[in-house]
């Protein structure tokens, strides 16, 4: 017992002193050395790895912003989001079905014109029957039922998909409506899927 009573305060002031003396990359080094492995890709690429404001904020607080920083990003964020012009933000669930399996699109890979997908299944457990999911996000098995197919729930999800980080400063999510990735119909679609009393991923 003593032996580890005396170990820990040894080992921790140890660790604090590793910690501490880590060396910080220069930033514009990092920069040029990211420019760089995509230096051969097309000119429409090469802006994928320049940062935008949030992005930066998110990087230098290592996705802990303050408060005040996070509620800022929050707000900006959420002012990107373009809601149906009807109103309505279910689609059909069917077609969400596909899209939240389809991790195509956004790749050099691609075939021409091919249509991006959520590929939502990387990071989330959805449909419950779906024995192959990520576990990076949360369940949304059952997720309309558990919140009584409510319609600003439903808003909420549109929301969700549309700019992760409007309600999670640095989600590692990805900002699907934002970054044109999904468009209108499909983050609809994926509300469906989620939200619809027949969809799969509700049922009991
Ligand atoms: C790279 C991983 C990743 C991908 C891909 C991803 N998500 Fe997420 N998602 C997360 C994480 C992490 C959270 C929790 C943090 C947050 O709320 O932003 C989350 C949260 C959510 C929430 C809120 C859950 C709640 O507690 O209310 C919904 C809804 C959601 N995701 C839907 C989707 C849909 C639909 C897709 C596909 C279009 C998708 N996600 C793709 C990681 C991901």
């Amino acid at each position: 017992m003593r032996v580890v009573l005396i170990a820990i305060p040894v080992l921790s002031g140890f660790l604090a002193a590793a910690h501490a003396e880590t060396p910080r990359a220069d930033p514009a080094l990092v920069e040029k050395t990211v420019a760089a492995t995509f230096s051969q890709a097309p000119e429409a690429w090469r802006a994928r790895v320049v940062q935008d404001e949030t992005q930066r904020q998110c990087s230098l607080s290592r996705n802990e912003p303050a408060p005040a920083e996070a509620a800022a990003i929050q707000a900006r964020e959420a002012g990107t989001i373009v809601y149906p012009a009807d109103g309505g933000v279910i689609g059909d669930w069917r077609r969400g079905a596909a899209i939240a399996q389809n991790g195509q699109g956004g790749q050099f890979s691609d075939a021409p014109g091919v249509a991006s997908g959520g590929n939502c299944y990387a990071c989330h457990q959805i449909d419950p029957k779906e024995i192959s999911h990520g576990t990076l996000g949360p369940t949304l098995a059952g997720y309309g039922k558990s919140r009584d197919f409510g319609a600003e729930a439903a808003r909420v999800v549109y929301a969700k998909i549309f700019n992760a980080q409007a309600t999670w400063a640095c989600s590692s999510m990805p900002r699907f409506g934002h970054n044109r990735v999904l468009n209108e119909q499909q983050i609809k679609d994926l509300t469906a899927y989620l939200m619809a009393r027949d969809s799969p991923v509700n049922a009991p």
